[in-house]
């Protein structure tokens, strides 16, 4: 098992302090604050042996320009060499060990939020979140990424540079009390006031880029997705319009905080310049008095140089904390996010097939809806039988089929499998026990081998043919040059919408769950098309386990049971035959079908 198995901890959301989502990543972080506070050691070597380098080189210039025999000289040239070379190993040390521990932080959080957002997906983003799929993406990839300035450019590099300045100014006012004063005084303008002052410029800016890049992120997909009803519907000039202005906005927004950073930048620079000028000022007069030695004025007047160097990244780490605290927000509310099924902690296993179904009493209620989406609904499935889900738009069927899944948590009522109430097995054994086939099953732009070995990673070419066969594609591969190395394109863009069902409706049954749900798997084909391939489906599921929703009436007669759902509730159920012949919404949906089918048999 890898350390990525487990996740870490999300820290709860508190009121206070405790409540500030850069607070909570930090927290969340806590794994690496070991290897960080060392890496934190190693940079303030690294800044000490630059101040060390300068304070010695200064006073050997000096020392040397009195000409004193070449022996009195030598320790401070090996100091300089020394800290030269160590210069570079700290560095070379606090990167190393800073970005270990901090991506490794990072793979698990993009781990975390994966699976976070994995249950929450099928059932809908709740309204806090989004359900803008470019979005999603932006909070898996960007925000996620920016956890990693939160520590390497805002924590680290405000600890380092408090150190290195304590240290720097004790040492400075050893030599010359006066102008460890004016150095104190100059960096805590240049530590504290300039970050303050920039930070305060651009504060609005960066709290609004993150949800900027957000928007602009998920309108980019949604060109990309919906191009061709943008092109077909002449719409496309006004969504690139509208593309445009998030681009601006969002420049916009980079460029005043990049006006904000560059100000702290100007201002660090005048600090700098005028520390070493208030160094000079007292230093030189504390020579005249002979307080200090002529050669130590040159190690006072730069030490501010070497000082400033801890200091000149502080703007930009309060810059990063506040654009890291705006994106930690984003990733916490995915993981905050209510999770829409319960997984119970100690799961017990799901019963081997073949068992019974049951479904009793099942009733969801979403939140936000007046009526309930399914309201005591009981069905019974035995092994190798198969039951059609009918009903008119919005009356619950997808819901019975996701809540099957798993996917949605029933508000009462109970899904029994062999007697054992999946509520208490894991979603994810659950989902082996059944799977679906959706109308909007997703092909990935690979081969068309990689597509179905989704559902089953080991299956040889002979299986998949098999597979493809049974979902009546063999004709199909038979005519592609690259066989199963086709690949299918974005989404499916390069086969038929037919074929894309069928290479769902293959891909399923290679999955080979012991019971099959399908989800209005003809919809969107012509009619043609659509009998065909109700007629093969039904073909190839003989003798499996299967729940099928569709609107497609004729061919049901060889199913076991048929089952309509009209706003949430059994409204009939019996065959095909039994259906047909009494009153109610199934003889009126199959007389109206027959009509509408009559001049194409005709
Ligand atoms: N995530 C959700 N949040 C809130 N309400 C939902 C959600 N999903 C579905 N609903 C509502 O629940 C009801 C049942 O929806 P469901 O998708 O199960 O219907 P359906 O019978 O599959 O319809 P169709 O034939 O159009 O696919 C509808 O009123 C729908 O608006
Ligand atoms: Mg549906």
């Amino acid at each position: 098992m890898s350390a990525l198995d487990t996740p870490l901890p999300v820290p709860a959301a508190r009121r206070g302090l405790r409540a500030d989502p850069a607070v909570r990543m930090l927290a969340y972080a806590k794994p690496a604050w070991a290897w960080l506070s060392v890496a934190v050691l190693a940079g303030v070597g690294t800044l000490a042996c630059g101040i060390g380098l300068l304070g010695t080189a200064a006073w050997l210039i000096s020392r040397a320009a009195q000409q004193p025999p070449i022996f009195m000289l030598g320790v401070a040239i090996v100091a300089v060499r020394a800290f030269g070379i160590f210069r570079g190993v700290f560095r070379y040390l606090e990167r190393l060990l800073s970005h270990d521990a901090v991506l490794r932080v990072l793979a698990r959080l993009r781990v975390d939020v994966y699976r976070r957002l994995e249950p929450l997906v099928p059932g809908g983003l709740p309204g806090g979140v989004t359900s803008r799929s470019g979005d999603v993406l932006n909070r898996l990839l960007h925000d996620v990424d920016s956890v990693q300035d939160l520590l390497l450019r805002s924590v680290v590099p405000a600890l380092t540079g408090a150190l290195v300045v304590a240290g720097t100014v004790v040492v400075d006012a050893w030599l010359l009390p006066g102008a460890g004063l004016v150095l104190l005084a100059c960096l805590l303008v240049a530590g504290v006031a300039v970050p303050w002052v920039t930070s305060r410029a651009g504060a609005a800016a960066v709290r609004r880029v993150a949800p900027a890049r957000g928007e602009l992120t998920a309108d980019v997909v949604d060109v990309v997705h919906g191009c061709s009803d943008l092109l077909a519907y002449g719409a496309a000039q006004q969504r690139l319009a509208h593309l445009d202005r998030a681009d601006d906005e969002l420049t916009r927004l980079s460029r005043s905080s990049a006006v904000s950073l560059g100000l702290g930048s100007g201002l660090t620079t005048l600090a700098t310049g005028l520390a070493v000028l208030g160094s000079l000022l007292v230093g030189v007069p504390a020579v005249r008095s002979g307080r200090l030695g002529e050669v130590v004025l040159a190690v006072v007047a730069l030490l501010p140089l070497a000082a400033f160097e801890a200091v000149a990244p502080l703007p930009g780490a309060v810059q990063q904390w506040g654009l890291a605290r705006a994106a930690a927000g984003r990733v916490f509310a995915v993981l905050d996010a209510p999770q829409p099924v319960h997984e119970p902690p100690r799961p017990a296993a799901v019963p081997p097939p073949p068992a019974v179904l049951a479904v009793e009493g099942l009733r969801v209620h979403y939140p936000g809806r007046d009526e309930p989406a399914l309201d005591g609904v009981d069905l019974l499935v035995r092994p190798g039988a198969r039951v059609a889900v009918v009903g008119p738009s919005g009356s619950g069927k997808t819901t019975l089929l996701l809540s099957l899944l798993r996917f949605v948590e029933p508000t009462a009522g109970r899904i029994t499998y062999g007697g054992q109430d999946l509520a208490h097995c894991a979603g994810d054994d659950v989902r082996r026990l059944v799977g679906m086939c959706s109308q909007d099953s997703y092909l990935f732009d690979t081969t068309i081998r990689d597509n179905l070995r989704l559902a089953r990673p080991d299956a040889t070419d002979s299986d998949l043919r098999d597979v493809l066969a049974r979902a009546r594609l063999d004709h199909w591969l038979d005519g592609l040059t690259d066989g199963l190395e086709t690949r299918v394109g974005s989404l499916g863009a390069a086969v038929s919408g037919g074929e894309r069902q069928r290479l769902s409706l293959a891909r399923a049954l290679l999955a080979d769950p012991p019971i099959l749900l399908l989800d209005e798997p003809t919809e969107g084909l012509d009619p043609e098309a659509e009998a065909a391939l109700s007629a093969d489906l039904l073909a190839a599921t003989q003798g499996r386990t299967t729940l099928v929703v569709t609107h497609r009436l004729d061919g049901l007669g060889d199913l076991d049971e048929v089952i309509v759902l009209v706003r949430g509730i059994v409204a009939q159920r019996g065959t095909h035959a039994e259906l047909a012949a009494r009153d109610g919404w199934y003889l009126q949906a199959w007389r109206q079908q027959r009509g509408e089918l009559t001049p194409l048999v005709g």
